[in-house]
């Protein structure tokens, strides 16, 4: 079955990953970015696809309320037109390391912030409250381990503004899932998951941390597994790895 899915954040990495996947399983997809114009991958991946119209890339900074605003009002105009958004995947974030407690400034804090947790959620919303006959079936946030509070990781150096921005996320999208919940109608419909997509080979991963990094993995067995969590998870509010296993927030 051909579905519309919409990705944020999908100029490299796991977000690019996602819009490979899904237009290689017949899918349509709605690709938010950041610049159009420096989006070389995803505009290559495009022109190699035998039905690039199967791939709508369009503009969303995840940092600037106005640029989502368009980007809502985009996703609102091909859903009249006939592509009626299923899932959609809150990708974008920012890792800018180290961000300690003890030295980061304000406004590499707000960054983080504003990347990691305010832009998503408002994204989300934009999106979600579109049109309460159809609201998407799916919602899904790439969040992090590092944003778990109960498997706190005090070994995990470097990664305050980051893990903070996460759980901050963990905690809003569950607010988010109980919401929806509560409004009814076809909103009780809407599942909200978030998802760590575990330690992925990307740009964000390319650190020198001052410790190994155990088990990690390539963005397209990252995704696969997603995907077929996102396929079959159908509980609000819930966490999960990429793997299948549920993840602690
Ligand atoms: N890699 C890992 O091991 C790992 C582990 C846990 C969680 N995650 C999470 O997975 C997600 C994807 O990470 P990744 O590893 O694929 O990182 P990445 O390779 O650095 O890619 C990050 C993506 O986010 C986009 N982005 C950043 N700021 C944005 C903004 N203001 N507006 C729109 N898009 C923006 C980037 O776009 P530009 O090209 O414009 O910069 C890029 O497409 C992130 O949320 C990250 O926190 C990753």
């Amino acid at each position: 079955m051909t579905d519309t899915w919409v990705i944020v954040g999908a100029s490299r990495g796991i977000g690019l990953e996602f819009v490979r996947q899904l237009l290689q399983n017949g899918h349509h997809v709605i690709a938010g970015v950041r610049n159009v114009s420096k989006a070389d991958r995803l505009l290559e991946l495009k022109s190699h696809c035998t039905t690039p119209e199967r791939c709508i890339i369009e503009e969303c900074d995840i940092t600037n309320e106005e640029s989502i605003q368009k980007f809502a009002n985009r996703v609102g105009d091909a859903a009249k037109e006939g592509l009626k958004v299923k899932n959609i995947v809150l990708n974008a974030g920012i890792l800018q390391y180290p961000n300690r407690a003890t030295e980061l400034s304000f406004p590499e804090f707000a960054l983080h912030l504003h990347t990691n947790t305010i832009g998503p959620i408002i994204c989300a919303q934009k999106l979600v409250n579109l049109d309460p006959e159809s609201p998407p079936s799916k919602i899904v946030f790439i969040s992090s381990d590092s944003g778990s509070t109960t498997l706190f990781r005090d070994d995990e150096d470097g990664f305050g503004a980051y893990g903070a921005s996460k759980a901050a996320l963990n905690q809003m999208l569950r607010h988010m899932a109980a919401e929806l919940t509560r409004r009814g109608g076809k909103w009780s419909d809407t599942c909200v998951l978030a998802m760590h997509p575990g330690e992925v080979q990307t740009d964000m991963a390319n650190i020198d941390l001052g410790w190994e990094v155990k088990g990690s993995i390539q963005p397209d067995e990252s995704v696969t597994g997603m995907l077929k969590v996102i396929e079959e998870k159908d509980e609000t509010g819930s966490f999960w790895c990429w793997d299948g296993r549920l993840q602690y927030d």
